[in-house]
């Protein structure tokens, strides 16, 4: 990882020569540098890259599906992120703190706070399910490692995946566990720990994806597979498509609800913001298009459905692990790691929470801790519930206009409809708000002192944040409720 991080261009040019590093000085700022790209890493790598991505592309059809997430991290995901984190360290403080505090420096409304909050809650209802679907891949390391999935044909994948999620007791065995693992972190409020574990275990988790894309060569499928992720259909692309690719590009990069925000608190004041956020965002890509390099080719191999919908990698993995040589040990290592990514994404989904309390009611983490434990933890049963006792309980949500008929949500689980509410329009709000906050009403002297980059980029970055980001945000929103058609109608375009 040092290696990426590097890479990346010296592109700052306004580096003040009292600030000039000896040597001593020009070591301590890289490895700070590192130290935030590790935890940010940490927390954008997760559950969104390797089982998220893969589902929702194959629900919305892939390449086309693709190419507007990719579209949207480049021009929405990496400037917003500049911002968030940039709002993060000139605040250095709770989300809500911060946003107040920022706002009273440039002599804005305190109502600012709001977007705190509101990142405070998503981050909150997300860590609800993720803490449950952390625990499905917790439960497949005993799978893995006692050779339940040797020799097993699709079928018999699908029955594990069946009988594990049918089981609410089970579900909130390894709900519970996940949940303890996160909350144990988060009240000893230990970073170093996380930082070595990011450290070696990114890299192994790297190292094994490529492992499995060897595999998925194999398959004989992999043709077939890439073509999925990256030929671009547009007749599949709908306008809730559109919506989700846009909503997982903000999840992905933990964008818009303030974890991004906390982290950039800790970074210390002379590090790029600029290469850090490149760094980040192209990690998080890599391991994404690298899970659904490996994925589909196991679904077109195995005459699997790519629409699957949330079970997808734990009905094709276990099938690649159970075939291939040293399966049982590469699988058992594979979900250890990927329970490692989740863990370091969800100590951040939490963070903003915590931060807040502590600061609100005057507790200790600890306390803090234990007490947003057991929300979550209460929340998160709403999901343990949707793929069992409640499976029929669905909401579905339309609005029919004789422009056309709109779906918001179609026969929606609570799982579902919290997903939704969160990664398609909390994240995106905040991030739309964050984007309007530094692009037009945080003063320029500051902005640009904070990015520290050269102007060239300096004005491409305030472009995409006054401009692009925001524009697409609210056009991606209207449309999906249905707006442009609409007004495309109205003006017969
Ligand atoms: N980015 C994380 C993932 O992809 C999830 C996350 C979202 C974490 C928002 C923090 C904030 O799994």
């Amino acid at each position: 990882m040092p290696d990426s991080a590097s890479s990346i261009k010296e592109s700052s040019s306004h580096q003040s020569p009292t600030n000039q590093p000896e040597n001593t000085s020009a070591r301590e700022q890289w490895s700070s540098r590192m130290v935030f790209i590790l935890a940010a890493t940490g927390s954008a790598v997760g559950l969104g890259n390797i089982w998220k991505f893969p589902y929702i592309t194959g629900e919305n059809g892939g390449g086309a599906f693709v190419l507007v997430y990719l579209l949207c991290i480049a021009s929405i995901g990496v400037p917003i992120m500049m911002a968030e984190v940039m709002l993060g360290r000139r605040g250095r403080n709770d989300p809500v703190t911060t946003m107040k505090k920022l706002a009273r420096e440039s002599g804005h409304s305190r109502a600012w706070g709001l977007l705190g909050w509101m990142g405070v809650i998503a981050g909150f209802l997300i860590l609800s399910y993720y803490s449950v679907i952390a625990g499905w891949a917790m439960a497949y390391v005993p799978f893995m490692a006692s050779g339940t999935f040797n020799g097993l044909d699709a079928a018999g994948v699908n029955t594990v995946f069946s009988d594990l999620v049918s089981h609410p007791e089970t579900l909130i065995f390894w709900h519970t566990s996940f949940l303890f693992l996160t909350m144990l972190v988060v009240a000893r409020g230990v970073r170093g720990g996380l930082e070595k574990a990011v450290t070696y275990l990114m890299p192994l988790l790297f190292a094994l994806l490529i492992i499995l894309i060897f595999y998925a060569i194999d398959t004989g499928a992999f043709q077939k597979g890439v073509a999925y992720l990256f030929t671009p259909d547009f007749s599949k692309l709908t306008t809730e498509g559109i919506l989700s690719a846009m909503g997982h590009a903000f999840f992905t990069l933990s964008l818009g609800m303030g974890a991004i925000m906390v982290y950039g608190s800790y970074l210390p004041a002379k590090t790029s913001i600029a290469k850090a956020s490149f760094a980040v965002a192209f990690m998080d890509t890599m391991v994404a298009l690298m899970a659904g390099l490996i994925i589909f080719p196991i679904v077109f191999a195995n005459s699997l459905e790519p629409s699957a919908g949330p079970g997808l990698i734990f009905k094709t993995l276990p099938l690649a692990f159970g075939q291939m040589d040293y399966g049982a040990l590469f699988g058992t290592l594979f979900f250890i790691l990927l329970v490692f990514a989740a863990w370091t994404s969800s100590i951040s989904l939490i963070e903003p929470a915590i931060t807040w309390g502590m600061k609100t009611f005057q507790i200790s983490r600890v306390k803090m801790a234990v007490f947003a434990g057991i929300f979550v933890w209460l929340s998160g049963l709403l999901t343990v519930f949707s793929f069992n006792l409640t499976s029929d309980l669905t909401i579905t949500s339309t609005i029919s206009t004789q422009y056309g008929e709109f779906v918001i949500l179609k026969n929606a689980t609570a799982f579902d409809f919290l997903d939704y509410l969160t990664s398609n329009i909390m994240l995106p709000l905040g991030g739309l708000m964050i984007a309007i906050y530094a692009g037009w009403l945080m003063k320029k002297e500051y902005s640009r002192d904070e990015l520290d980059i050269s102007r060239a980029m300096y004005a491409l970055w305030l472009f995409l944040v006054r401009f692009i980001a925001p524009l697409m945000v609210v056009v991606v929103f209207l449309n999906a409720m249905g707006v442009v058609a609409f007004i495309r109608t109205i003006m017969g375009v």
